[in-house]
């Protein structure tokens, strides 16, 4: 259970993945869950250790998808733990 200044320190943080998570909106979808009809895939729901194995392989370039890539290393270390988190928290629409 949190409480009091971990509680803050949790929701602020949160606030900050939050808007780190609405760049990836305008493809994967609101909260990481994509159009159905286009070919972004979801991110809601992935574990945290598949998109981090993902987000490390377009950073070193094993996976060639030049706009991840680009996005993948804009990141550090933290900041993509804790999108991986937030993801991984978000529900899959049915
Ligand atoms: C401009 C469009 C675009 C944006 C913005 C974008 N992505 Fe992507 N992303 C893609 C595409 C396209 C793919 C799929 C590549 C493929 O088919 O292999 C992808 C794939 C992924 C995957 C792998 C999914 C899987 O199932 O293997 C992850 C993880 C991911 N993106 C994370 C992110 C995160 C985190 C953000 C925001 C910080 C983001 N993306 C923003 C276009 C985008």
């Amino acid at each position: 259970m949190l409480s009091g200044v971990a509680a803050y320190a949790d929701s602020a943080s949160d606030l900050s993945v939050r808007s780190l998570a609405a760049s990836c909106a305008a493809c994967h979808g609101t909260d990481g869950n994509a159009v159905r009809a286009t070919a972004m895939p979801p991110l809601a729901g992935l574990s945290r250790e598949y998109f981090l194995r993902q987000m490390q392989a377009y950073r070193d370039g094993t996976l060639q998808v030049p706009l991840m890539q680009q996005i993948a290393r804009g990141f550090d270390a933290a900041q993509t733990e804790a999108l991986a988190a937030y993801f991984e928290r978000q529900h899959p629409a049915p």
